[in-house]
């Protein structure tokens, strides 16, 4: 176990997506819309959708081996397991009991956040402080979504159904010596007056006398809701309130960030909220025109492609930041 205070940093990371590739050509095949109206309004080019051996638990499972092996450890060596997802495989228990049961270890401590697109951010935070407090040594962090079986593929559920797509990406997080590099901080926020502004109604245990009522699929409350407009506002006014926040509270300087990695949920948010803080567009990294909104995972593979592509090297000053349903808002400042 590690010793108190030992600071936290990223050891590994890997992310996986399900084979099949759908284009938004595919999706005007399905309903009414067009390539060049997704494209215009979220950047998205195409997304994956799971097939039925790719559950939330079996792809979280594939991204933990990778970022396991990339962190240099043996899957024995992680002690708690953290997944964060909306679409978990089952009401109960959580994704990340079944995502040990499948690496293999019996008594590593499993928990489930429920956070959506900030869940990445969210676990992260909470990874840290169990590191940092001695209680944990090497956590796996995971953010894993199935949408595709949970959306509307119809012309009434089009708003929504072109922005998801599937996938899942993990970290390992481990205690550091060095406090030049690591977890620098984090601010988490939420506000939830706008819950139902991107929500799922059912089912749910707010539901009587049956949380799974039968009428969820004729009035289709079983698929996602969004406030689109909302959403949109609440996303370029709360991430760079948080994003400076963050570089504040750690006591750096905007200038001083070699890269963003911001979730990916709409490029032309991402772009817009650079713009407005004056941020370099060869800085920030986006991959949405690929994989659409992965949710929980889209920070975690957008940052591991970016370690890829040499985009963040050893020492690189990573500024993580989401937005999201709850709604929820997020950022952590990391030095790799
Ligand atoms: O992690 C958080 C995830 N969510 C977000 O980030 C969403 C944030 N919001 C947005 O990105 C934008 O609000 C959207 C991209 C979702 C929508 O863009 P918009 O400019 O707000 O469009 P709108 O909802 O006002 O709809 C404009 C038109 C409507 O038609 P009419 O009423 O003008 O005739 C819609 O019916 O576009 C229509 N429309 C579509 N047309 C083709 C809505 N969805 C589609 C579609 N294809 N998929």
């Amino acid at each position: 176990m590690a010793g108190d205070n030992a600071a936290a940093r990223i050891l590994g990371t890997g992310f996986y997506v399900p084979p099949r590739v759908v284009t938004n050509d595919d999706l005007a095949q399905m309903f009414d819309t067009s390539d060049e109206w997704i494209q215009q309004r979220s950047g998205i080019q195409e997304r994956r959708f799971s097939g039925p051996e790719d559950t939330p638990a079996a792809m979280g499972e594939k991204a933990a081996r990778l970022a396991i092996a990339n962190a240099g450890l043996a899957v024995e060596d992680i002690d708690m397991i953290i997944a964060a997802t909306l679409s978990p495989d089952h009401d109960f228990p959580g994704s990340a009991c079944f995502i040990q049961a499948r690496l293999g270890l019996p008594g590593t401590a499993a928990l489930d956040i429920r956070n959506q697109c900030t869940g990445l951010l969210y676990s992260l935070t909470v990874a840290d402080a169990l590191i940092r407090a001695g209680q944990h040594t090497n956590i796996l962090v995971i953010g894993t979504e199935v949408h595709s079986t949970g959306i509307d593929l119809s012309t009434e559920g089009r708003d929504v159904a072109v922005l998801f797509g599937d996938g899942a990406a993990a970290l390992v997080l481990g205690p550091t010596d060095n406090p030049e590099v690591g977890l620098l901080g984090h601010c988490l926020h939420a506000d939830g007056r706008g819950a139902r502004d991107l929500w799922i109604p059912a089912p749910g245990s707010s539901y009587f006398p049956h949380r799974a009522p039968k009428s969820m699929y004729e009035d289709k409350s079983v698929f996602p809701q969004m406030n689109g407009r909302a959403v949109f506002k609440h996303a370029v006014t709360k991430l760079p309130k948080v994003m400076a926040e963050v570089l504040e509270k750690t006591g750096y300087r905007l200038e001083d960030v070699d890269i963003l990695v911001p979730h990916q949920a709409n490029l032309r948010i991402n772009e817009a909220v650079a713009k407005h803080m004056g941020i370099p567009p060869e800085k920030v990294v986006h991959n949405i025109m690929k994989y659409g909104n992965t949710t929980a995972a889209s920070i975690g593979i957008a940052m591991h492609e970016a370690r890829e592509d040499g985009r963040i090297q050893p020492g690189s000053l990573v500024l993580l930041a989401a937005f999201g349903s709850g709604f929820t808002w997020a950022a952590s400042l990391v030095r790799f």
